[in-house]
């Protein structure tokens, strides 16, 4: 897939290069105006509706309408083998829920086939006084058909392996790559402060760690497939499709993240030639 079929319909991007294109615009309004089944892999986390500096707190149902509204897009322009990765956090739900995960209210109401629930565990986070310190979010993995999807299992093997050398038969038993990572992912967050703040941290309040990205750009995409994000943020996905020899688009609403998110990928198109070295603008 050109990206230029992609600019034939959205018009003129806010930023772009051979392999990048950057929409400052509402995600719902752009993705609208998109064809269908042309984005190989969509990694995003939307607004939690928590009141974080990025959004306006809506009712429940309203969130979740909304909710249920961008995710049909995503599934509409999604490839036919494509994937949709979605981060997102806890809502409270009143006389029910203290704190439920989002992709639960959201289950039933997403076309897609969902694969697994990743558990992301991370070692820092607020103390609970009257229930467990929360230390984990949840990445859902969603594919369009279920029989046609990418697994890159080889690229993502974890290679710390408590016994590599365990025989089976009088042969070695564990992939020489390593073994499947399970669906429990541990990686710090993106931290903040004086003394402690993670060396990929951008000014944007909620950073993705490239650690995590990293592993579903991998698994998910092949080189030179599509990696898209409805909600760009600081601009984490970009940057590490780009790293690993994907093309990207992403759409972000608030024009001061689109720049954090250009200069993190300028930086990383400077950082050297990548194997896509044809102009893809064909
Ligand atoms: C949770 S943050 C994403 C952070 C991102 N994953 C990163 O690593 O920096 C959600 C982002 O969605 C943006 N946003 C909110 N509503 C939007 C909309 N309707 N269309 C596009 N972007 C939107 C916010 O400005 C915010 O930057």
């Amino acid at each position: 897939m050109s990206l230029q079929l992609i600019k034939s319909s959205l018009g003129s991007p806010y930023y772009e290069s051979d392999v990048v294109l950057i929409y400052n615009d509402d995600c719902i309004s752009l993705m609208e105006k998109l064809p269908g089944n042309i984005l190989n892999l969509t990694v995003t986390s939307p607004p939690y509706n928590i009141g974080k500096e990025y959004e306006s707190i809506m009712p429940l149902t309203e969130y979740l309408a909304w909710s249920e509204e961008w995710i049909e897009q995503v599934y509409r322009i999604c490839s036919l083998d494509g994937a949709f990765w979605l981060n997102l956090g806890y809502l409270p739900v009143s006389g029910k829920a203290k704190a439920i995960p989002i992709p639960y209210l959201l289950w039933d109401r997403i076309p897609f086939y969902m694969i697994q629930e990743i558990v992301w565990h991370y070692a820092a986070g607020v103390a609970g006084k009257k229930f467990f310190s929360p230390r984990n979010e949840k990445f859902i993995w969603y594919v369009k058909n279920q029989n046609n999807y990418i697994f890159n299992l080889d690229a993502v093997r974890d290679p710390n392996v408590k016994y590599p050398n365990q025989k089976k038969n009088g042969k070695i038993k564990v992939n020489s790559l390593g073994k499947n990572p399970t669906d429990v992912w541990s990686f710090p967050k993106v931290t903040s402060g004086k003394n402690r703040a993670s060396k990929e941290r951008t000014p944007h309040p909620a950073q993705f760690p490239e650690a995590v990205i990293d592993r579903i750009i991998k698994a998910s995409s092949n080189e030179s497939d599509i990696v898209f994000d409805p909600f760009l943020g600081s601009g984490t996905t970009a940057a590490v499709a780009l790293r690993l020899s994907r093309k990207v688009v992403g759409f972000e609403i608030n024009n001061q993240y689109c720049d954090i998110a250009i200069e993190r990928i300028e930086e990383r198109l400077k950082k050297g030639k990548l194997p896509i070295q044809s102009s893809l603008f064909e």
